[in-house]
């Protein structure tokens, strides 16, 4: 898959989902399911985004004894997302069975991808609640190591690690980056952000974009700007 837009559907129903979706007549643009559409609309509503023919992010962030995740992902795999996640914190060898759990019978997997550190987490609170004194970026990195050793695709990180990562992973290794607000736009809640075209610059695989999109007067124009930007 090559560089892409993907946008974070971060609805309360599937109702209002499909609302905004239905607002693309010529575009299928990659989708983010997180966890609370998820949970409020039940797993069909990937297999439902997925016939309308979105691609698929489930961002689930898996994190638990690798047994457990294990069984959690071939359930998930039948879903038929392209790209799944989990935490990094949760160790190889949880990685690892996340990667033996999510592949079919037949040999075919969705990409998965691990969460570092969460850009809502800074140096001091990891410190303080994590027992954690190393700099976030070793820490990140670290993180990103263990993933690619563990034969996963990728991570979702700040677009401020994307180039760190590329470099100490491999520039094949995707790099899925949130974040993202454009020049003229309101940041919100997110600290460290970047442009479409500075995530493109810096080298990101997949921008994550939210509210810059589904909040916008006019979706689909905030959408297809941040293509021009990221993509074209
Ligand atoms: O609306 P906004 O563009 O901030 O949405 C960003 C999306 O990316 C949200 O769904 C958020 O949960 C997700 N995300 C993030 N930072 C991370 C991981 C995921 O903002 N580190």
């Amino acid at each position: 898959m090559g560089k892409d837009v993907i946008i974070a559907c971060d609805f309360p129903s599937a109702e209002r989902t499909f609302e905004f979706l239905d607002l693309f007549k010529e575009e299928k643009p990659f989708v983010k399911i997180g966890m609370e559409l998820f949970y409020a609309a039940g797993p069909d509503i990937v297999r439902q985004i997925k016939a309308r023919g979105h691609k698929i992010f489930l961002d689930l962030k898996l994190h638990d004894i690798p047994n457990t995740v294990k069984r959690a992902m071939a359930v998930l795999s039948n879903l038929d997302a392209d790209i799944v996640n989990l935490h990094a914190l949760g160790t190889k060898a949880m990685m690892t069975a996340a990667l033996e759990g999510v592949t079919r019978p037949d040999g075919t997997r969705p990409l998965v991808i691990a969460v570092t550190q969460l850009t809502s987490t800074d140096q001091q609170t990891m410190e303080a609640d994590q027992l954690i004194e190393k700099p976030m970026a070793d820490v990140v990195m670290h993180y990103a190591r263990n993933a690619r050793d563990a034969g996963l695709d990728g991570v979702v990180c700040s677009p401020l690690e994307a180039a760190g990562v590329h470099a100490a992973c491999g520039k094949d290794f995707l790099t899925v980056t949130p974040g993202v607000r454009f020049a003229d736009g309101d940041v919100g809640d997110q600290k460290r952000v970047m442009t479409p075209a500075q995530a493109k610059e810096i080298g990101s695989d997949y921008i994550v974009v939210g509210r810059p999109i589904t909040a916008a007067a006019d979706p689909v124009e905030a959408y297809r700007r941040c293509v021009r930007e990221f993509v074209d």
